[in-house]
């Protein structure tokens, strides 16, 4: 539970160095592929409003979580592990949670969470339909966190050889619902996931540790649903962290 005083607030320009700092000592102790480095100028456009909006969490005068919203950049125009997003929706509808960095000392307190909710408000506020995030298949923590927000995993890519979860929101929940009995796969077994993607299903619960997947009502997408290899960097850095 996130207590009073620390409240997600709009990121501003005059906190771009601490971001800057909070970004690269949370990166330097994290496992390889848990978050992708952004340049300076790619952050700055993000908190200046260019290409997302920019969030953070403070504690005595201190920077101590932030996280990014994203919107999908002009020249890429799909993304091939969210074929449920219509493509004539895609770049005015469609946002990333991206980036989320939270201080150690910090962890375990709602606070990812927290700004998810805040993103998800202001990605609304901006006429956002389709909220997507690619998080490491190992980051149990943070697809916990998204799949309790009602994410669903839709797929898997193999990104620069990082097993990476592609997580989708739809404020058209039919997008995303899911019937049938379920199956339980283990996190770490990605075999697992992979057979239940390739299957139509989507991973929509959480239970005793494992994740529940359920056969997706629209089953159109069926075989989109890995991805090896992807390789492209303009489609990896949208696809990065929550
Ligand atoms: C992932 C990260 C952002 C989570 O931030 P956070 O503010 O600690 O997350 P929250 O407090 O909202 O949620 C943590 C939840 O995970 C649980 N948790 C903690 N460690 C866990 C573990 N090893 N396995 C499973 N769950 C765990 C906590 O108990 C908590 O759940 P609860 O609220 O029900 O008790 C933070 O750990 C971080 O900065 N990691 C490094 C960067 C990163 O991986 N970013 C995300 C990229 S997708």
């Amino acid at each position: 539970m996130v207590s009073n005083r620390l409240i997600p607030e709009r990121l501003t320009q005059a906190d771009l160095s601490a971001l800057i700092k909070l970004n690269e000592s949370v990166i330097s102790s994290a496992p390889p592929g848990y978050i992708r480095p952004k340049s300076e100028a790619d952050l700055a456009a993000i908190v200046t409003g260019g290409s997302g909006a920019a969030f953070c969490i403070r504690s005595q005068g201190e920077l101590v979580a932030a996280a990014l919203l994203t919107y999908p950049p002009p020249q890429v125009a799909g993304l091939p592990l969210f074929p449920r997003v219509p493509p004539e929706q895609w770049l005015d509808g469609a946002a990333f949670f991206d980036g989320a960095v939270v201080r150690p000392d910090m962890r375990g307190q709602g606070l990812q969470r927290a700004l998810f909710d805040t993103r998800l408000a202001y990605a609304r506020t901006q006429g956002r339909r389709w909220f997507c995030a690619g998080v490491h298949a190992g980051n149990v923590v943070s697809w916990s966190n998204l799949i309790r927000k009602r994410l669903a995993i839709v797929g898997m890519a193999f990104f620069y050889g990082y097993p990476l979860f592609a997580l989708l929101r739809a404020e058209d929940a039919d997008a995303v619902a899911t019937d049938g009995p379920s199956r339980l796969v283990d996190p770490y077994d990605l075999a697992g996931h992979e057979r239940a993607l390739g299957a139509g299903m989507l991973g929509v619960d959480l239970l005793d540790g494992q994740i529940v997947y359920r056969r997706a009502v629209r089953a159109d997408t069926i075989g989109q649903s890995v991805i090896r290899n992807v390789a492209h960097p303009e489609r990896a850095s949208s696809a990065a962290s929550a």
